[in-house]
């Protein structure tokens, strides 16, 4: 077992990262806590054990129950259970429930701590690390988004037991591997030379030093939105026929050819995100057919990242990765059209 301390001065906790890490829940709970609401979905095969008297709620599975709604079902449910302030929220599941759980727990009599148990890639590498939590507001009129509605909620502990690893399916296997391939162009590291155990832990430790750096986003964090910037246009242009960390592959490669037209890299090293994202983690490299340059430009000026008629991305350089704002439009469909 690894453990990763997230440092934030009062707020700071551990995140335990290994095999059969789920028997050290009891351990991580507030000691104030005497119960505990265990926030999972449906079809979740992983079963753990608080060590105090616990209810389960489970919500839907899907982006449409990422919803105020849900939140307000399971708070109905902490109040029937008459949680307090000392208790617990356990999230047990990928980012999904451990974005509801967490903002349930922010919100529940304005804030009772929360332990996340992640079960999947994505989750154990980014999505329960941070203390970012929330739902989604669904579009009227024109108007709404993905996590638009959330706050800043640290956990008090993150397991990542990677037992849960072995239950999930492929393709939310290849998700995950999307994620952990842009944390090897933050650093530097050779991750592929590491163990499971290891490359998750350093995943987890890189991730903690950023967010310890900048909790609440107000420049450095936004490095983790590597590759991200063309991945959410696509997830929209695909209607979510291509996962996150699927599109996230691609936006890393599309974010090297930028990064080359800019004069930014080389070539050798464009090909090295080739290399990794492509050949070591085995994804989808290509823009998927069909789709038009143009129309995923005006979904990536949709972003929120944009300033003006111009655009700011996550670039690699000489300097390694960081936000490079003022990029134009011509450019960044030069640089589409430089992938297809
Ligand atoms: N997933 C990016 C972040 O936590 O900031």
């Amino acid at each position: 077992m690894i453990t990763v301390r997230v440092p934030l001065g009062d707020r700071s906790y551990d995140v335990l990262v290994g095999h059969g890490v789920r028997s050290e829940l009891a351990a991580l709970l507030p000691v104030s806590a005497r119960r505990a609401a265990i926030v999972t979905q449906a079809g979740i095969p992983f079963s753990v054990d608080p060590g105090i008297p616990f209810e389960v709620f489970e919500i839907g599975d899907g982006e449409d129950y990422k919803s105020l709604a849900t939140i307000e079902s399971l708070c109905r449910g902490f109040a029937r259970m008459g949680l307090t302030r000392s208790d617990v929220v356990i999230g047990v599941g990928g980012g999904m429930v451990t974005d509801v759980a967490g903002f349930a727990a922010a919100s529940w009599h304005r804030g009772i701590p929360v332990v996340h148990v992640s079960t999947t890639l994505v989750g154990m590498v980014d999505a329960a690390i941070g203390g970012k939590t929330g739902v989604n507001l669904p579009v009227v009129d024109g108007v709404g988004g993905k996590n638009l509605v959330g706050a800043f909620w640290q956990p008090s502990g993150v397991l990542c037991d990677l037992d849960a690893l072995a239950t999930l399916p492929p393709r939310e296997v290849r998700c995950g591997r999307g994620e952990i391939a842009k944390y090897h162009f933050l650093t530097g590291d050779d991750l592929l030379a590491m163990g499971e155990e290891e490359r998750v832990a350093r995943c987890v430790q890189i991730k903690a030093d950023i967010v310890a750096s900048d909790e609440r986003e107000g420049g450095r964090r936004a490095l983790l939105n590597y590759g991200h910037t063309l991945a959410h246009a696509l997830e929209i242009a695909t209607d979510h026929s291509l996962a996150h960390g699927e599109a996230v592959a691609i936006g890393l490669i599309y974010a090297a050819h930028l990064a080359r037209h800019l004069g930014r890299i080389d070539d050798a090293r464009v090909q090295q995100h080739y290399e990794v994202v492509g050949g070591a983690y085995e994804l989808d490299t290509s823009l998927p057919p069909g789709l038009s340059a143009d129309e995923l430009l005006a979904l990536m000026g949709r972003d929120k990242k944009v300033l003006g008629d111009q655009l700011t991305f996550v670039l690699d350089g000489a300097h390694g990765v960081e936000v490079v704002p003022g990029v134009s439009r011509n450019d960044a469909l030069a640089a589409l059209h430089s992938m297809a």
